[in-house]
């Protein structure tokens, strides 16, 4: 999967630049699936970062000195997986796309996630206030995702509104940007 996944970027021109793996709850954790053979239980994932020439920007004030330590640097990252995920079978917690975006993006850079599902990269662009474009074929998820995303963008309004928060989650200048939001569905 990972030599297909290096081929097909290395056609669009992007290349290798990290490998990172999360270590997420063992698979019978929150499902009833189980090994019957000798290979071993799902309990991570990989993640390819992935980098596209030109200039690359290393901010080291994104994350603070003990997140770098504790996961900025880290190759192999250790959270859990959702406690529920009845809503959508492959929900992944928020802390995922919330590294990945605040060690890889910079205000105002759009995140764009093309298996949305129940929106939780939507809901870490949010949360960080970046702009975000999400696609999805399943209409109910499109919906699901639509309706989160406006709860989200609402509490967000309020915790500006009445903390006075006047940076974002990195401690740098709310993005003027309006967020774009472009969910799709099929037919
Ligand atoms: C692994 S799930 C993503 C779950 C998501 N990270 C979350 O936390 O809810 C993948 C999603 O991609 C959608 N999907 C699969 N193929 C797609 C395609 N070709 N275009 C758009 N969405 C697709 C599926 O319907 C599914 O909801």
């Amino acid at each position: 999967m990972g030599g297909l996944l290096e081929d097909f970027a290395y056609e669009a021109g992007l290349y290798l630049y990290d490998r990172r793996i999360w270590v997420k709850d063992a698979a019978w954790e929150n499902s009833r699936w189980t090994t019957l053979s000798y290979r071993a239980v799902d309990e991570f994932e990989y993640l390819y970062f992935f980098w596209k020439p030109g200039a690359t920007v290393v901010d080291k004030s994104r994350l603070s000195p003990q997140e770098w330590t504790e996961w900025g640097t880290r190759a192999v990252w250790n959270f859990p997986s959702v406690r529920a995920n009845d809503d959508h079978e492959a929900k992944f917690p928020i802390e995922l796309p919330r590294r990945v975006i605040r060690l890889l993006t910079a205000p105002g850079d759009v995140v764009l996630d093309p298996f949305m599902g129940s929106g939780t990269t939507a809901l870490a662009a949010i949360e960080l206030d970046r702009p975000y474009i999400g696609l999805e074929f399943q209409p109910h998820y499109t919906e699901m995702a639509n309706a989160a995303c406006e709860r989200a963008k609402e509490r967000r309004a309020f915790l500006k509104d009445t903390t006075g928060e006047h940076h974002d989650s990195n401690g740098h200048n709310p993005v003027a940007r309006e967020q774009l939001t472009l969910l799709a569905t099929r037919g």
